[in-house]
């Protein structure tokens, strides 16, 4: 079976595009990033694409900060079908997706979230989890559709609350577990079984 070929946006850190390929090195998915995609020219999964060789590319979008509009999204939607990319990896990307990327990829755009969604949808999910005083979040990988983390779910990873979790405690064991989730599930989109 061919590597399948991903496309990755990101906005942050990049930690979650580090472990994807990481679990690639380590022999656990069989992945072929071909484009990684940023609003941020100093976003981490840029540098981590650059030191393999994978063609990079920066956003611009002047006009909005929470959604790309319609010119510049439909550029990217030909940047990433030049590109081969079978599957298109939001990985701490900040922004709604529209429909030029909808209706281009229809079930081929996923998400990582840090909740057990549908709860605590939007930002800082682990605050919010924290606030409402639940037992247990978690994170969730889903496909993408035109609400805020409301597409449908494809797996979850549970995390405990523990006495004494602080925002930074509760969110750093949460990215532990994305590490683990996401390229669970991109390794069933690589076996095909989900594609
Ligand atoms: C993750 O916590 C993810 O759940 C959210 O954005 C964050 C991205 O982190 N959507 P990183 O850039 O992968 O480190």
């Amino acid at each position: 079976m061919q590597p399948l070929k991903i496309a990755v946006l990101g906005s942050g850190k990049g930690s979650n595009f580090r472990a994807i390929l990481n679990a690639a090195m380590a022999g656990q998915l069989k992945i072929q990033p071909v484009l990684a995609i940023s609003d941020h020219p100093e976003a981490g999964l840029l540098s981590l694409a650059e030191n393999l060789g994978v063609a990079t590319q920066v956003v611009s979008e002047p006009k909005f900060r929470t959604r790309l509009s319609e010119e510049v999204e439909t550029g990217l939607v030909e940047d990433i079908r030049a590109s081969g990319a079978e599957l298109i990896v939001l990985a701490g990307w900040m922004r709604l997706v529209k429909s030029p990327m909808l209706e281009a990829f229809p079930r081929r755009i996923i998400n990582i979230h840090p909740s057990l969604l549908p709860a605590f949808p939007g930002l800082e999910a682990w605050k919010q989890a924290l606030a409402a005083g639940v037992e247990k979040t978690g994170c969730t990988v889903h496909f993408v559709d035109g609400g805020m983390d409301t597409g449908e779910i494809i797996s979850q990873c549970e995390v405990s609350i523990l006495p004494g979790d602080t925002a930074e405690t509760l969110h750093a064991r949460i990215q532990d577990a994305e590490h683990r989730l996401f390229p669970e599930v991109i390794s069933r989109f690589a076996r095909r079984e989900i594609l």
